[in-house]
């Protein structure tokens, strides 16, 4: 067997590994992070009994030899929860559940794990909660209580140990941060036990077809804390985020080995726990009864379905020399080459202004078809109109001007027409032939959606 390296340098800050000692990090740029640790003895996880790639009895084969299981999925009993996921949990998957404190990463994760022990063995390890708060937080929410399968333990060895007499299908974690390996030369919570502890347990569940389930914290840059090789070593890495309503929260696939990333899931906070909200383009239209300057409607797509959100733009006079450009939930270069071709295409000169474009109810555009939005409430801050209450708008600009179609056009068109959207400004190749009771307008470029509003 090869031998097994028991020190490395490794970085505080991002968890870089280097095989000798160096003032800055070349991974993140740090300075002074490095630090030697050991890794473990001998007898440890790297090459002890809980080590599923140990044995040296691999055997080379093509793709043909390999047996395919049929894929199954375990569902989590929460509907928002298997459609982010993909379906369920699969077996010998590695979940990470990031958040901010008070997100409600243990709530979610108690709700569908009881529910989910009444018919597979599931084992819940929790290092931060006492078994007291956690049976009186499930009890309150009036889940069964019967079956699952409560530890309090923060040692890898020991989980290990356990779920050796256990056999669980399902092991929760909460949370990685808390756990340690004994061997390992870091205390709990530092880089190199966050990582080695996720990479233990990783293995054990790999080699057994068990899922785990790891909680993680966030740091206040929305970054999960600890090192970045977390999210290499998991499969699906899901973020559970408040919004600006605060009983709101979104949980989305930031990364799926065995499903669709940026799947949005929307949750409701109640006092009996984490609820799924069904239809989300409700709660993020609760807009004002009357009509502002500034502020449009546009349809993004979330995943698999779209979603209605607003977007509000704000212009003033700049105060200082340099006038500022804001955006909250959409990227600042995008709102910068907007009006750079609102000014060259629509004629309408802001240099002078300062411009904000907020995306409302915490939602974050990661894609362009909100281009138009953007552009049309800005004209309409700029010209201090308000635009129709029941106008939507979708579409993606081009350097000259030119607007261009998006995927699922009709799919977009049809959830307005759902919430009571009558008039449409959209992509001319987006334009279907008729949909009933609404007028839609297509456009194949910027000059023609300035007319129509
Ligand atoms: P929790 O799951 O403990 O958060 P995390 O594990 O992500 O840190 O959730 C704690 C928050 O949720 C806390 O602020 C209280 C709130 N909460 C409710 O509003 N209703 C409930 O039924 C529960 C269980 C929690
Ligand atoms: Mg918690």
């Amino acid at each position: 067997m090869a031998k097994i390296k028991k020190s490395a340098f490794v970085c505080g800050e991002c968890g870089a590994e280097y095989p000798k000692w160096q003032g800055q990090c070349t991974s993140c740029k740090s300075w002074n992070v490095i630090t030697q640790v050991n890794l473990g003895s001998a007898n440890s996880s790297r090459n002890g009994r809980y080590d599923g790639f140990s044995g040296g009895r691999s055997t080379v084969q093509t793709l043909d030899d390999v047996e395919i299981s049929a894929e199954t999925r375990l569902p989590s009993g929460i509907h928002e929860f298997d459609r982010v996921l993909g379906g369920g949990f699969i077996p010998g998957s590695v979940i990470l559940l990031g958040g901010d404190p008070g997100a409600g990463k243990s709530t979610i994760l108690l709700q569908t794990m009881c529910l989910a022990a009444e018919d597979r063995p599931v084992l819940y390890v929790s290092g931060e909660e006492s078994l007291q708060q956690i049976a009186g937080r499930a009890k309150r929410l009036g889940l069964p209580t019967g079956k699952i399968r409560m530890l309090t333990e923060t040692s890898v060895e020991q989980v290990c140990e356990i779920a050796d007499r256990e056999n669980p299908e399902v092991i929760v974690i909460d949370s990685i941060q808390v756990m340690y390996m004994e061997g390992v030369d870091s205390s709990p919570g530092g880089v190199t036990q966050v990582r080695e502890s996720a990479a233990c347990l990783t293995r054990y569940v790999k080699t057994r077809g068990i899922v785990l389930i790891m909680v993680g914290h966030v740091t206040k840059d929305q970054s999960l804390a600890g090192p970045m090789t977390l999210s290499h070593i998991v499969d699906t890495q899901i973020m559970l985020s408040s919004t600006e309503d605060s009983r709101y929260r979104l949980m989305r696939t930031t990364k799926n080995r065995f499903g669709p990333v940026n799947e949005l899931g929307v949750f409701v906070m109640t006092e009996k726990g984490l609820k799924e909200v069904r239809n989300p383009s409700a709660i993020f239209l609760s807009r004002a009864e009357k009509s502002s300057p500034g502020s449009l409607i546009t349809v993004l797509w979330e995943g698999t379905r779209p979603l209605l959100v607003e977007i509000q733009s704000l212009v003033v006079e700049s105060q200082y020399g340099n006038p500022r450009r804001l955006g909250i939930g959409i990227d600042q270069n995008r709102i910068a080459m907007l009006l750079a071709v609102l000014t060259k295409h629509g004629g309408l000169l802001v240099s002078d202004q300062d411009v904000f474009v907020n995306v409302v109810g915490g939602i974050k555009v990661n894609e362009t078809s909100a281009d138009l939005a953007v552009v049309l409430a800005i004209v309409s801050s700029f010209r201090n109109v308000c635009l129709q209450q029941d106008l939507f708008v979708f579409g993606e600009l081009g350097l000259s001007g030119e607007v261009r179609p998006v995927a699922n056009g009709e799919a977009r068109i049809k959830e307005a027409a759902k919430h009571g959207f009558k008039k449409a400004i959209v992509p001319r190749a987006n334009a279907p032939k008729s949909v009933g009771g609404i007028e839609i307008i297509g456009v194949g470029h910027l000059t023609e959606a300035l007319d129509a509003i």
